[in-house]
């Protein structure tokens, strides 16, 4: 369970967020709409703790996530909570591989069945030929199913995506969106933003950010 609890942000003196309330309950999938620079990329940073509130908090099972002290975050980042950014953010000098490998490695999971999830992972998403390459070397849409890999890769309670298929073309969105309906069947919960209504409608709910609030 996530609960944001009277969440505001504000930057320059300008306010984002304006007292955000949202609860995601186990097993959701829930989608995010709302106009471009409606708040919806800050609402996630906060969501997954990578952005600090000005007011308010972010429970994880009950925890406040800005509480975290260094060893909470690393095992919360590395197998509980899976992240997409919108930008991607695979680290420049590692090969597409070593990125989605990493949060596994720091996780100390099983390595070999870790290799045979990504391999899964990677054909499902057609990337299983380029994961040797390094992110500079791959495309926008070949970086973001590497980065959506990455965020599953530690089956992960929770995964979180920031429009996962604004670089992709419609065939590789559908691929995505079936993929987040199957692991979310097997007990992820899903948190995703996105611009379209037909990605949206993969979700359980659909939520609104309209004003730096949450409606519908
Ligand atoms: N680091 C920052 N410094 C200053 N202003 C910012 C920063 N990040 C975002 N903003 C501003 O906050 C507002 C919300 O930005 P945010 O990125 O959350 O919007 P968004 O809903 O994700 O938009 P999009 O759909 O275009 O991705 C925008 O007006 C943006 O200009
Ligand atoms: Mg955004």
């Amino acid at each position: 369970m996530i609960e944001l609890k009277n969440i505001t942000k504000s930057y320059n003196g300008e306010r984002v967020l304006k007292g955000i309330n949202l609860e995601i309950r186990d097993g959701e999938f829930l989608s995010i709409m709302g106009e471009s620079g409606s708040g919806k990329s800050t609402l996630l940073n906060v969501m997954g703790g990578f952005l600090p509130p000005d007011e308010g908090f972010v429970l994880w099972n009950g925890e406040n996530i800005n509480a975290f002290d260094n060893a909470r975050t690393s095992a919360f980042r590395c197998g509980e909570m899976g992240f997409v950014f919108q930008s991607f953010r695979l680290i420049s000098t590692l090969t597409a591989e070593e990125n989605i490998l990493l949060p596994a490695m720091l996780a100390h999971k099983d390595m070999k069945q870790t290799r045979a999830y990504m391999a899964d992972l990677c054909r499902t998403l057609g990337i299983d030929g380029m994961i040797k390459k390094y992110p500079d070397q791959l495309s926008g849409g070949q970086q973001q199913r590497a980065a959506i890999i990455r965020a599953l890769i530690c089956r992960p309670a929770a995964a979180v995506f920031d429009e996962p298929t604004g670089a992709l073309d419609s065939d590789m969105q559908k691929r995505v969106m079936e993929l987040l309906r199957r692991i979310n069947a097997e007990g992820t919960t899903i948190i995703q933003v996105t611009h379209s209504r037909a990605m949206a409608e993969y979700g359980s709910r659909i939520a609104g950010i309209k004003d730096g609030m949450i409606c519908g």
